[in-house]
């Protein structure tokens, strides 16, 4: 049987390359082999302080940016367009301990940061309660593989918690234990602080939007950060990113010529930058172009992800029904 794959992403304005070799590209090239479902999570995206005004335009914006990156249109779903998502965490709300959501790091994290901003800063219960609504994203599919970062290993696990407790309860093996899927996907830094992970947080000139103009790309490659001062034989962070991108771009010949020279010593920075710059702005054209295409009829494409998000909630729908009953409460029909 085909394995099911799910993975989620919050919509935000921006897609940089550190999104897309890091998580995105996996999720397009997952599609030759699974099927996959793929979510933008805008009711996650409500768990922070967020701009009423700029929430959907985010969610489509993104949308957009998916499908010129090779996502396919019946792969993908909104979130909000499942409503049945919200109603299995609430089921599941009862089937994880407060002892366990307080353990999760990325909640002790995102509230701290939010308290050192200002000391009466809003934290949500949303953000507390943000690990169930996902684990509901995960098993309402029955999800095999969630390809995900490191960084959401512990959500994996309270997933598979709160399906054992499900499971438990019911006496029957209802769900099927999630799994992480942890591709080889680059980590890519800042190019203008390679100690930093490329992100968007950190300020315009700390990540690069795959769909930036090559002009841009040129100058931010050109001033990447390559040795910070100070002998020592291990490539420099800045320099091992640069040939990172280089690869990743599928420059794989000029990658291993490059290397070739760094190795003999005789590597011209200069160089390095063009190939690299050359390599993204090459992808990011294409990107660009795709987008273009896309968005020169947006009601068609909002028209599609409702019809996909239609068909995908069917299977959400049946998991829910199945749930209801299981749990002892009544369907509507
Ligand atoms: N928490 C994930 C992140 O921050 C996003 C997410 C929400 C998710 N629901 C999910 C990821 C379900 C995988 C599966 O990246």
């Amino acid at each position: 049987m085909t394995k099911t794959v799910l993975s989620c992403i919050q919509p935000t304005g921006h897609m940089h390359y550190g999104n897309y070799f890091g998580a995105v590209k996996n999720w397009v090239d997952l599609q030759e082999k699974y099927a996959c479902y793929y979510g933008v999570v805008d009711y996650h995206a409500m768990t922070m302080p967020y701009d009423v005004k700029k929430l959907r335009n985010n969610t489509w914006e993104l949308i957009y940016n998916l499908l010129a990156v090779g996502v396919k249109a019946e792969n993908l779903f909104i979130q909000s367009l499942v409503p049945e998502h919200t109603e299995l965490g609430w089921i599941f709300n009862c089937f994880c301990s407060v002892g366990h959501l307080s353990r999760m790091t990325q909640f002790k994290d995102k509230g701290k940061d939010s308290e050192e901003k200002s000391k009466d800063a809003f934290v949500s219960a949303g953000l507390f309660d943000y690990p169930v609504l996902q684990a509901a994203d995960i098993l309402i599919y029955k999800a095999d593989y969630v390809p995900v970062g490191k960084d959401q290993d512990q959500h994996l696990e309270l997933s598979r918690a709160i399906a054992q407790r499900f499971n438990n309860t019911v006496g029957k093996e209802y769900f099927v234990m999630p799994e992480t899927l942890h591709s080889e996907t680059p980590k890519i830094f800042s190019t203008a602080d390679p100690s930093k992970k490329m992100s968007k947080s950190a300020g315009e000139k700390h990540f690069i939007n795959v769909f930036a103009d090559e002009a841009r790309i040129r100058k931010q490659i050109r001033s990447a950060v390559t040795d910070q001062g100070g002998a020592s034989d291990e490539m420099s962070p800045g320099v091992l990113n640069l040939f990172t991108l280089l690869k990743s771009a599928g420059r794989m010949d000029e990658h291993e010529a490059l290397m070739k020279d760094y190795n003999a010593g005789t590597l011209k920075y200069v160089d390095l930058k063009d190939a690299t710059a050359d390599g993204l702005s090459a992808m990011s054209n294409a990107f660009t172009e795709k987008k273009a295409e896309i968005t020169s009829d947006k009601r068609a494409i909002k028209y599609l992800i409702k019809q996909s998000s239609e068909e995908i909630r069917k299977i959400a729908k049946e998991t829910l029904r199945e749930v209801k009953e299981l749990v002892g409460l009544l369907n509507v029909k």
